[in-house]
């Protein structure tokens, strides 16, 4: 174990093992957890909860938590406690495939919500009151000081509103990291909100450490863990194409006056397509780029590496391995270019509307008029969340969605008559992007849009299709604003079910 992070006296008799700590948590409570993207989440209490839960229900009792966090996190956590059936309820975001099929099958509850109201509806109280909040830091100062890991996501909310607290202390985590993050403690209640005072991506507008009431911490666990984020894909012809029209497009938008020659603050969802734009970006010729985002993964560490993206802000970092390594040994480099602040504030609609992000984000499934599916397969079965995509979409000057335009190595098309689940609505979308090209959405009608959206975006193998239930729908359909026809357009999912194949 290296040198101990704990470093408040008045805490050292509250240090315990792990199950200790769990011990301390009883069933049907409301847990708040630490983690956003497998970055800060705590190693060794969920887990050792895990464990006392599947005994107790081997023993016939209905041990069961509400677990809220900042957003997803990995297999000690959401996956253990999924798998011990210790979950009766969870928030706001996860993509764990244990808890994934507990949700599908209707075990568990789930309530998938935007990123940026969590905190604001805890602190309305409106998922009732936190018993718990289990929290990773890095360290613990002689003062009581928190200094926050790799994520912030919710903490400083779960930290002043729980009853109880217990802290994770990981001395795995980087030292340096002590500096990076700003916690504003500024934001207040309606009526008595004030505007929050940041206007520069880079702009820090609170202070470095999380602040809790000594008294409530009933436990402190010391830790030596690290994060779990895998690697990245290598990047395929078709995330290229995807980000080789995105990247001419912010060309075409600079050359037309509607956008700066470093364009506008970078917000980039989670996964592999993402990661393939920030990798064009590497090599567009842009330069002093700024991203105000969720999430710092490979692609935008690299941008800040190679002197293209001046500075990112964030409420987590989630780096493969190799990245990893990478930030740690130049952490101080870093530390001048990286903020990480509360997932409220990283995805404050005020802020993003202010700076005008452009939010690019991937997506299942787009329909003619251009509403998106971010989280649903066939209408019913959820994947992950809709995370903070909507948080960017609707309030970002542009409002880019990305995916290949077919799934299941063809058998289904992304691209749709009418989406089987909304996130997104057609209010809130810019631009649609497959590897076939791009469709720019914006001051168009429905009737307009869909053309564009069939002939730019579609696979050439759904096009007829596709075209001929517009031509039907244009010409039969109860209102000709948005043609539709119901039946056909709901049963064109069902066709995949029913066939495997939407083409036939
Ligand atoms: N119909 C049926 N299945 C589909 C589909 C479609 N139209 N499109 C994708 N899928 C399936 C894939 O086949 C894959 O299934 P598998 O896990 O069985 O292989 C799964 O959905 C995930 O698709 P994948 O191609 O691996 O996509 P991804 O990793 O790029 O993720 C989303 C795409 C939409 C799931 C992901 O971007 C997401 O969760 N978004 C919502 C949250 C978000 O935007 N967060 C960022 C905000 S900061």
């Amino acid at each position: 174990m290296s040198r101990s992070r704990m470093h408040d006296t008045r805490l050292l008799s509250r240090r315990m093992s792990a199950a200790d700590a769990a011990a301390l948590i009883a069933p049907g409570t409301s847990v708040a957890m630490s983690g956003f993207t497998g970055s800060g989440y705590p190693k060794a209490v969920p887990f050792a909860l895990a464990e006392r839960i599947e005994a107790a229900n081997r023993a016939g009792e209905d041990f069961r938590i509400k677990v809220m966090t900042g957003a997803s996190t990995a297999p000690e956590l959401d996956g253990a406690l999924a798998k011990a059936e210790g979950i009766e309820l969870r928030l706001p975001y996860q993509s764990d495939p244990e808890a994934r099929k507990r949700i599908n099958d209707g075990r568990m509850h789930y309530i998938d919500m935007h990123l940026s109201h969590v905190a604001q509806h805890a602190w309305f109280g409106f998922f009732g009151k936190i018993d718990t909040a289990v929290v990773e830091v890095s360290a613990v100062g002689e003062d009581g000081a928190l200094v926050p890991s790799t994520s912030i996501g919710n903490n400083k909310t779960w930290l002043d509103l729980a009853d109880k607290v217990i802290l994770e202390v990981n001395a795995w985590q980087p030292e340096g990291l002590d500096g990076m993050h700003d916690i504003y403690y500024g934001t207040r209640l309606p009526p008595h909100r004030q505007p929050i005072p940041l206007t520069r991506p880079e702009q820090r507008i609170g202070e470095p450490w999380l602040q809790v009431d000594p008294d409530k911490i009933v436990a402190v666990v010391e830790t030596d863990s690290p994060d779990r984020n895998t690697p990245f894909k290598p990047l395929d012809e078709d995330s290229k194409r995807i980000a080789g029209h995105l990247i001419d497009f912010f060309k075409h938008e600079v050359r037309q006056g509607r956008l700066p020659a470093n364009l506008l603050p970078l917000q980039s969802g989670v996964g592999n397509i993402a990661n393939a734009v920030l990798a064009g970006l590497g090599e567009s010729g842009f330069t002093d780029l700024a991203g105000f985002t969720e999430v710092i993964q490979d692609g935008m560490l690299e941008l800040i590496d190679a002197g293209i993206m001046r500075s990112a802000s964030a409420t987590a970092l989630s780096l493969s391995p190799d990245a990893n390594l990478r930030f740690k040994q130049r952490i101080d480099f870093y530390r001048e270019r990286v903020v990480m602040r509360p997932q409220e504030i990283s995805n404050h609609p005020e802020l993003v509307r202010r700076l005008g992000c452009i939010a690019m984000n991937g997506m299942i499934e787009a329909d003619l008029y251009g509403n998106i599916n971010s989280t649903h397969i066939m209408g019913s079965r959820i994947q992950n969340g809709i995370g903070g995509s909507g948080d960017f979409a609707r309030n970002g000057y542009l409002s880019v969605f990305l995916t290949p335009s077919v799934a299941k190595g063809g058998a289904i098309s992304c691209i749709v008559p009418m989406v089987s689940h909304v996130d997104h609505t057609e209010h809130d979308v810019s631009i649609l992007v497959t590897e076939h090209g791009l469709a720019d959405l914006r001051g168009l009608a429905p009737r307009q849009r869909a053309q564009l959206v069939i002939e730019r975006c579609a696979h050439p193998d759904y096009r007829d299709a596709l075209r001929d239930y517009f031509e039907r729908a244009s010409r039969d359909s109860y209102g000709k604003h948005t043609p539709h026809l119901l039946a056909e357009a709901l049963s064109w999912h069902q066709r995949f079910v029913e066939t495997g194949d939407m083409r036939g």
